[in-house]
């Protein structure tokens, strides 16, 4: 192949849960103000996922028009990046290619690193796309955040599935090379096997966030990468959205520029904020949704370079780059995004807090699911300690 063969995204969907509660009533219970939520954090609502959703579910919602528009014939390796896994064995993506059709000549692998596993999984999908430019990959991210009830760390929950399609002369974005890393032993956030919500120490996490925005951004730069005036706009990892802004100040400064004028800040980061603060954490897909965000809410971008920053507690983190290809428009999904977003249900706090306390049965017997999803598949029952997954036809 040769060397400037552009690799990159060529296509990216995603979809959230079906259901929503809004930070207005998530306060009528907490008794925190709006303006904490809106402005002090940056979010006005959650995606919640119905009983019948789950990481799988999102994400064959959000693949299954990426195999519709480019055909599965070309992709060998399903790389699922998740930190919400539904099984401590199976890789998720094996339920996503069964639900979709793919063919079996297809290599299916999961990855972790909290929320930076689908950065992991992009950048193997490209080195793979480089060794045999004919082959093309899918990155799927998706993760459902939880936090503890009456946390703090409730207020920045979610859940989505981004898709990727990754492939020689992408439509989207080339990833460029090199790339900024950095790795501490840091336990700022995790979930032991045995809990079904994170453990985090809220402050101790934003520092290691905005520590690793320096240090990632120092590698990138001894490695030869581009100065930040030469970068139109970066994507941050979004735990919650307010947190893109200190970042942004934090790299501004790391490069010797004026992180002080919150205004031009704001005015940078804003247009990649739009689907985060209203569904919320999605972990693993956040950092893409910033990029949706940015694509299909911003001025035109063709031939940008944009900055890329993923961080995955625990921590890894990652700068890169990234260049938006000449004519992208035309491969975007803003309407089907919106309508993802616009379709789902409002619940009250009441609705959520049962929600949040119904597991799954675990007794290995037949429990069938009301159908409640709005996407294109759902978990239809557990049987034998198995999820049975199935199209979602019409709901009744
Ligand atoms: N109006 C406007 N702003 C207000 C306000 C009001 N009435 N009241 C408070 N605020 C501001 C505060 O000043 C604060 O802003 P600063 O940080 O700029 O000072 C902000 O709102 C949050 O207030 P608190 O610190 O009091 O909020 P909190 O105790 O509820 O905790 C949190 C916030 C630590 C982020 C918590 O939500 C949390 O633990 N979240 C989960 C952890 C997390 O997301 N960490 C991010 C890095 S780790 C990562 O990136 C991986 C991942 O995905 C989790």
């Amino acid at each position: 192949m040769p060397a400037d063969t552009a690799v990159g995204i060529h296509d990216l969907s995603f979809r959230t849960g079906s259901l929503v509660l809004t930070h207005e009533e998530l306060g009528k219970h907490t008794g925190a103000s709006l303006s904490k939520y809106h402005e002090g954090i940056g979010q006005r609502a959650m995606s919640v996922p119905s009983p019948d959703e789950d990481i799988v579910t999102m994400a064959a919602d959000a693949t299954r028009p990426v195999i519709e528009r480019h055909g599965a014939d070309r992709i060998r390796t399903l790389l699922f990046a998740t930190e919400t896994a539904v099984d401590q064995s199976k890789a998720a993506g094996i339920y996503v290619h069964s639900l979709l059709g793919l063919p079996s000549q297809v290599r299916v692998v999961e990855l972790k690193q909290a929320c930076y596993g689908a950065t992991a999984a992009l950048q193997l999908a490209t080195a793979l796309v480089r060794s045999d430019p004919t082959q093309q990959v899918l990155v799927i991210a998706s993760d459902v955040a939880r936090y503890d009830l009456d946390s703090p760390g409730e207020a920045t929950q979610g859940a989505a599935a981004a898709a990727m399609l990754v492939s020689a002369e992408p439509a989207l974005v080339a990833i460029n090379s090199p790339s900024g890393l950095f790795t501490q032993d840091v336990m700022d956030f995790w979930r032991p096997n045995y809990r079904s919500t994170a453990v985090v120490d809220g402050r101790k996490s934003l520092g290691a966030y905005i520590r690793a925005v320096d240090a990632a951004w120092h590698d990138y730069r001894e490695r030869g990468g581009l100065p930040l005036e030469k970068i139109h706009t970066v994507c941050y990892h979004q735990p919650f959205t307010r947190i893109a802004f200190k970042a942004h100040q934090q790299l501004l400064q790391s490069a010797g520029l004026d992180g002080d004028d919150e205004a031009a800040v704001d005015e940078a980061i804003a247009p990649t904020t739009r689907y985060n603060e209203i569904i919320g954490n999605s972990y693993t897909a956040s950092m893409y949704l910033a990029l949706a965000s940015l694509l299909e809410t911003g001025s035109a971008l063709d031939g940008e370079t944009l900055g890329f920053f993923s961080y995955g507690s625990g921590s890894v983190a990652e700068f890169f780059t990234g260049q938006v290809r000449p004519g992208y428009r035309a491969a975007l999904r803003t309407d089907a995004h919106r309508e993802a977003v616009a379709r789902r249900r409002p619940i009250d706090y009441a609705t959520y807090r049962r929600l949040r306390v119904q597991d799954l049965p675990t007794d290995g017997q037949r429990h069938e699911l009301t159908h409640q999803a709005l996407g294109s598949f759902r978990l239809a029952r557990v049987q034998a300690h198995q999820r049975i997954y199935e199209a979602a036809g019409r709901r009744p």
